[in-house]
This record gives structure tokens, sequence and C-alpha cells, in this order.
């Protein structure tokens, strides 16, 4: 409350002022009251709620002296209570408005400041990030294949073993699932079937060949998983390109050209290729792509005259595994065999990424480290 209650509240007579010389000390100590209350830091709200406690018609102060102080005052008082009660009331109204008029003018010049908009001061500067080399080779290998009429396709992370291995001619306990012993998911009870996170991108050659009738010309960019041990040349996480081509025509001179169209586009005219024989169950024949080595020009030799450290003095780097689409593939699809043909392949990206900039740890694509990533812009 604006003062103290029970002084307001009671009568002069009550309060044991009798004399008029009493009077000036009783209203000195309600304005001094006033004067601290409205000094206080406050907003419009705030002032509004002090003005009523003051000047309210009700119950305000001003009020409450009028009725208890005032009015039964006896006639030797009376006037110097009026008078003192007319010079309080003239006070608490010209203080007040002096405060209202400080704090709108003081909310507005710090609404002023707050809008105020200095031109000349430097802008913020926000570093512009870019795509992470990965994403960028990914983007290379698209443009290449797709100037060649192949479209990008995306599957799922999440596979069950049909599609990882089954429909690609891996059964269970064939000896190649060992090669990618993989995570499994813990599964809610009920689960009709086991998940798992894929090993390589070739499931998404059976999920395609489900959609779509040949003519097929696909390619799959997407992240693979492994229980590989971590090393300079492995990670459990890993990214590959699948590629799928499937139509009436396709021969095996068809498949090498293709892949040697991308090999020479992707590090340039001087590398050669070569390929020899492999094996995966779902492509037959199967093989395996070197490219000639783009730092010592497949001579083997290094700059410094020794053996070259990126291909250890063979001349060819080992680059990823392709053949043609198996017909046992065909049979989990309903294609004909006997009507299409096709190739595939499954190229490593970190490792591609590897060798085309000169990486000799595959880890630093994932610890995203600034000082790496700013390398490539
Ligand atoms: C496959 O994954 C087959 N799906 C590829 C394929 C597709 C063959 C279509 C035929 C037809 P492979 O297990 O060799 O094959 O893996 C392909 C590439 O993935 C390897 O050449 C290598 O570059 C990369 N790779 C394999 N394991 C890792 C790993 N732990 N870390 C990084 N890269 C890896």
């Amino acid at each position: 409350m604006a003062d103290t209650p029970n002084k307001l509240a009671q009568t002069l007579a009550a309060l044991g002022v009798t004399e008029p010389a009493q009077i000036p000390a009783l209203f000195t100590e309600v304005r001094e009251r006033f004067d601290s209350q409205v000094s206080r830091p406050m907003d419009l709200q705030a002032w509004e709620i002090l003005r009523q406690s003051w000047l309210g018609r009700k119950s305000g102060v001003l009020t409450q002296i009028t009725d208890n102080w005032l009015k039964p005052a006896t006639q030797e008082l009376k006037r110097g209570v009026g008078q003192e009660l007319n010079q309080l009331r003239a006070h608490v109204e010209s203080k007040s408005e002096e405060r209202r008029k400080s704090i709108e003018s003081g909310a507005e010049e710090t609404a002023s400041a707050r809008e105020r908009v200095d031109l000349s001061l430097p802008g913020v500067i926000r570093p512009i990030g870019s795509h992470h080399l990965i994403r960028q080779v990914f983007q290379q290998i698209e443009d290449i294949f797709f100037s060649i009429g192949f479209s990008v396709v995306e599957g799922p992370e999440i596979e069950t073993p049909y599609y990882n291995f089954e429909a690609l001619n891996i059964p269970e306990f064939h000896p190649v699932r060992d090669d990618m012993d993989t995570f499994y998911l813990d599964l809610p009870k009920g689960a009709t079937q086991p998940l798992l996170l894929r090993t390589h991108t070739s499931p998404m050659q059976i999920r395609t060949m489900e959609k779509r009738q040949p003519p097929v010309r696909v390619i799959v960019p997407g992240k693979v998983y492994r229980r590989d041990n971590p090393d300079a040349t492995h990670s459990f996480i890993f990214h590959q390109v699948e590629g799928l081509a499937v139509d009436t025509d396709i021969t095996f001179c068809g498949f090498t050209g293709t892949i040697e169209y991308f090999v020479k586009q992707f590090f340039g005219p001087g590398v050669n290729t070569r390929f020899r024989p492999s094996y995966f169950p779902f492509t037959e024949p199967s093989v395996e792509f070197d490219v000639s080595c783009p730092f010592c020009g497949g001579s083997g030799t290094g700059a410094g005259g020794g053996t070259c450290s990126k291909c250890k003095g063979a001349g060819w780097i080992e680059l990823f595994g392709a053949g043609m689409v198996d017909p046992a593939v065909y049979g989990f699809v309903n294609y004909d065999p006997k009507k299409v043909t096709g190739f595939a392949f499954g190229i490593g990206i970190d490792r591609l990424a590897m060798l085309k900039y000169g990486i000799d740890d595959i880890q630093v694509f994932f610890q995203n480290d600034a000082r790496f990533l700013r390398q490539f812009p």
C-alpha cells in the first residue's frame, strides 16, 4: 500500500493530534513516503498503479486523508489540515505527471536506440559452408552417368536379409556373408523378420528391378555399414555408388566400355583401366576393375625415383567390383533371363575420393575437422 495504513485509517484525534502545530510533521511524513515511491524505477504500468494508490477516488491516500483526517477534524485543526492536504495534492499531481513524462521519453529513447541502424557498421560475416568432399564426389559421378543416360535412385539404409543377401543370390550360410558381417537391429517383440543396416548398395538392384521393367539404367549413391575395424582404408560406415543397366542388348563390351568411359571422365584421359576375374554371387562373370596409378602414371616409380607409395610399385590400383548380372538374380524379380542381359558395379566412394585427392586416411571423412574440410571448398 501507499502509506502506513493504520495512520491513514485513523482520525487525528485517535492519532493524538490536538494542536495545529502537530499537523505539518504528519504531512511531511506522508510526502516523503510519496517522494520515495515516485522516484523508484518503473514503467508506465507501474506508474499507473502508483498514481491510483495516491490519487484514486475510492481509496487513494489523498481520499483517505480527506475522509479520516480532514472531515472528522475539529474546527481548530481543519484549516491547517485543509492547507496541508491541498499542498500535498498539488505536489503528488505535479510529481506524478513529471514522472509519467520521464518514463515515456525514456521508453521512446530505448525504442529508438533499438531501432536505429548504423549503416556504417561492418555487416555480420557468416562463414559460407560447402559440400563435404564425399558429397562432391557423388555429384561428379552422378554428372558423368547422367551424361550417358543413367538416372539416380535412392533406397533404405535399413534392409531385410532378403534384399541385402537372398535376392542377390547369397543364401543363408553362403561364405560371402562372412565378409559382410553386419549390424543387425534389436527388434520389438513379435517382429516377423530380422532387419540390418545394409552392407552394400546392391539391394537397390533388386528393389529397382521389382519396380521397373527394362530398359533400366540407374545409379544408387548412399551410405553402407559393415562391422569392419577402422583403419586407414576401412570404416564401419562408408559410401558406395551402385550401378545397374539391364536391357535386351547389353553386351560385355558395352559394360567394359561404360566403365572405361566413367574412369577416364573421373580421373582424366591419361589413366588406363584393366579388369581381372573376380567373384560376386550376383554377377557372372565378375570382374575387379583396376586403374593405372594416377600418381606415378602407371610406372610404379615415385617422384623421388623410389617405389610409388600409392600403388606400391604395381602401377595399378584396384578400383571396384562389377560384372554381368547373374541370370539367377533375374529369377527374383520376374525378368526373363533369356530376353534380358545387364551389368552392375559397386564403387567404394571413400576410397575413390582418397585416390583422386591423395588422401591417405579414410577416417578424415568422418572427423569433420574444419581444417580438412576447408581444403575442398
Ligand atoms: C560390394 O559391396 C559389391 N556389392 C559390389 C558390386 C556391386 C559387385 C555390383 C558387383 C556388382 P565389395 O565388398 O568389394 O563389393 O565393396 C565394394 C567397395 O566398397 C570396395 O571396392 C571398397 O572400395 C569399398 N569398401 C568395402 N569395405 C569398406 C570399408 N570397410 N571401408 C571403406 N570402403 C570399403
